[in-house]
């Protein structure tokens, strides 16, 4: 292998996703920002689904071939957009990938109102799922034809059965695959019908190494392979043994890139939206910024903080409750429904507790990044309380550029807490109770304590960046493919 192998990047979403009138947006969630900044460390080119009516024109115009792209936050990448067909497309991401394997892995399928499976769904696996997958394996198989030993790095829920495919067409690649989201243990995942599971299982285990976030994730994969699929695994070593193959299971927590968060937190346009934070400032700020995903476990924040009023009231009037969330697959009814209960919540807190010119929550339901770290810089108190979260990076980023020495309260639950959770106050993000006394108590906390957790939480972000990240998986890429060189 070279020194430096030829990455290849496949995620669904990519790094920036083209708008109505032509101009570039940067794509949202926590895989984009983890692979921005591994993108920008290393020579890449990313493979991604063609997401909207403009992304789909792009890749049109290129031919379906990898093209130069400026990215708004500065540098650039070579990307290589993927048309599907509409109708696959809608199947593989509104109704396999979200919801169905989104809620298997966060532990939100309701198992006591739980939807059938029937044929819609299995056709929408076989016809939409696996069609997805199945192109972006052809635009990989393309990419790295007249490579030799290529290394191609996948990336979450939306491929587990794409690495199958490209093994059976090119046997000697070097498949690594990082899952961004928590993996639930294996009785979450009985609720898939058995040929899906497996496909799902075989598609997946067709990698070399299969990276997650915690240590727990790790675990519970071992779990699955060894209890759904009657496989020998070792947890000592994180190894599945798949007949002659040896699939490594490892952790590799992601970072942030603190540099470019800073240089974001500098920009001029981040200064205007501070000056408004300020001028509406009240004595103390709460701020939450995520999207509006079921995950996130914004409706139990709200209603902590509608008991926090309740039990602290000579707080009224003094602070705000800042919700930054990003509306997200709307397409999927359960989200469509879960933004018109939080923003029925809202108005019920709102109503209950405010006065003419205090409003407890203020609610922004927009995507907007300079917006979000204007945001970061000025909270007293930042609420990450998701039921359950891969890693959850703005429990990194607003630590980094917060002014204040803000507290943070951070669901245990998070893969965050793995590595914050010390320096947080943690909470179990169904005790409402807890989490309304988690507030009064970051409110209340002695300035030296603000303090040094402040100061604990700056140094575990700033310890790591994803180069560091990407280093650690290509070390074992290198160790694995060395190892199996020497036996094979
Ligand atoms: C999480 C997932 C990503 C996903 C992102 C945004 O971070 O791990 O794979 O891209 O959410 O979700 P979306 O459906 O908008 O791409």
């Amino acid at each position: 292998m070279s020194e430096q192998p030829p990455l290849v990047l496949v995620s669904n979403r990519g790094p920036v996703t083209y708008q109505e009138d032509g101009s570039v947006k940067r794509g949202t969630g926590g895989l984009v920002t983890a692979l921005t900044g591994l993108a920008s460390h290393r020579d890449a080119i990313w493979i991604a689904s063609a997401m909207t009516d403009q992304d789909v024109e792009v890749a049109r115009e290129h031919d379906g071939k990898p093209f130069e792209v400026e990215a708004p936050e500065g540098g650039s990448f070579r990307i290589r957009f993927v048309e599907s067909d509409a109708e696959a497309y809608d199947r593989f991401y509104n109704i396999i990938a979200n919801p169905m394997l989104w809620f298997i892995q966060h532990y939100l399928w309701d198992l006591s109102n739980a939807p059938d499976i029937r044929r819609h769904e299995v056709e929408a696996f076989e016809q939409g799922y696996q069609a997805v997958n199945h192109d972006l394996a052809q635009a990989v198989i393309d990419e790295i034809d007249g490579q030799e030993e290529p290394v191609v790095m996948v990336h979450d829920y939306h491929f587990y059965t794409l690495p199958g495919m490209i093994r059976e067409a090119r046997p000697d690649v070097f498949l690594h695959h990082f899952v961004h989201i928590p993996w639930t243990q294996p009785d979450a995942w009985r609720v898939l019908p058995n040929g899906i599971r497996e496909q799902i299982y075989n598609g997946l285990l067709a990698n070399d190494i299969i990276g997650f976030h915690t240590k727990s994730y790790q675990r519970n994969f071992l779990q699955c392979c060894r209890d759904l699929m009657d496989l020998d695994v070792s947890f000592d070593e994180g190894i599945v043994h798949c007949g002659d193959r040896e699939v490594w299971v490892r952790h590799y927590p992601l970072p942030i890139d603190y540099e470019s968060t800073r240089r974001i937190s500098r920009r001029p346009r981040v200064r205007e939206f501070e000056e408004r934070v300020l001028a509406r400032r009240r004595e103390f700020a709460i701020l939450r910024v995520d999207r509006a995903d079921l995950s996130k476990n914004v409706l139990r924040g709200f209603t902590a903080f509608d008991i926090f009023l309740e039990q602290h009231p000579e707080f009224a009037e003094r602070i705000t409750f800042t919700a930054q969330l990003m509306p997200s697959r709307t397409d999927v009814p359960e989200y469509a429904e879960y933004l018109e209960k939080i923003e029925a919540l809202v108005a019920v807190v709102n109503h209950r507790h405010g006065t003419p010119d205090w409003m407890p929550i203020d609610l922004k339901l927009r995507d907007d990044l300079d917006e979000a770290v204007a945001s970061y810089k000025h909270y007293d108190v930042m609420m990450v309380n998701a039921m359950f979260d891969g890693m959850n990076l703005v429990a990194k980023e607003g630590p980094l550029v917060n002014e204040r020495h803000g507290v943070s309260i951070l669901s245990e639950n998070t893969g965050a807490h793995e590595e914050l959770g010390e320096f947080a106050i943690s909470v179990n993000p169904f005790d409402v109770q807890e989490l309304a006394d988690a507030i009064y108590s970051a409110l209340v906390m002695s300035p030296e304590a603000r303090e040094r957790r402040a100061r604990g939480l700056k140094e575990i972000v700033t310890s790591r960046d994803p180069g560091d990240w990407i280093d650690e998986q290509i070390a074992d890429i290198r160790a694995k493919h060395a190892g199996s060189r020497a036996t094979g």
